[in-house]
């Protein structure tokens, strides 16, 4: 693991947001625009670093997955929200996701703060499962129905 260097990672964090967002929003459509507005979020991420923490996975120089973690306030208190995780196709079910996992984690301690949060769509099993193994348990359901 290593902290995402914008000149090397950019383009596969980029590239990531489609597929990240397809997998856990079964109605969700990708645009350009999306994109372009994912791509202006790294940007400034970039330039926050106490507030973001952006960590990648490398393979030999080949970056081949992330975790995107931003500290976040609410009225509970601060908290370490672990927005994005993602590993390339290739990569997945190898136990590779459980590194970027406790990266995260380490980032939030290091900010003094000593609760992470995650938002995850209920049929994506895999992530699922492997928070589930990091210790995160159900606190809120975001409920729909089709009317
Ligand atoms: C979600 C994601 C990060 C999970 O990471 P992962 O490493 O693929 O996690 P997994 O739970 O599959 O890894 C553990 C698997 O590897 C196997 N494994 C092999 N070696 C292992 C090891 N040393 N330690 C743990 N598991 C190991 C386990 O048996 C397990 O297999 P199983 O799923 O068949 O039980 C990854 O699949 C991903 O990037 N998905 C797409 C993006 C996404 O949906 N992100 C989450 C958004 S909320």
């Amino acid at each position: 693991m290593r902290p995402y260097r914008a000149q090397s990672d950019y383009r596969m964090v980029l590239d990531a947001q489609c597929d990240l967002y397809q997998l856990n929003f079964p109605r969700f459509v990708c645009t350009a625009a999306f994109v372009a507005e994912q791509g202006q979020r790294l940007r400034q991420a970039q330039r926050r670093p106490f507030e973001n923490g952006l960590f990648v996975l490398d393979d030999g120089g080949r970056a081949i997955g992330f975790v995107w973690v931003v500290m976040r306030m609410d009225l509970q208190g601060p908290f370490g929200s672990v927005d994005q995780v993602y590993l390339l196709p290739s990569y997945r079910g190898r136990g590779l996701g459980k590194l970027l996992m406790e990266r995260a984690h380490e980032f939030i301690r290091s900010q003094g703060v000593s609760v992470a949060r995650l938002y995850v769509t209920a049929e994506n099993g895999r992530a699922v499962a492997l928070y589930e193994r990091e210790g995160y348990q159900m606190t809120r359901y975001e409920m729909e129905r089709m009317i």
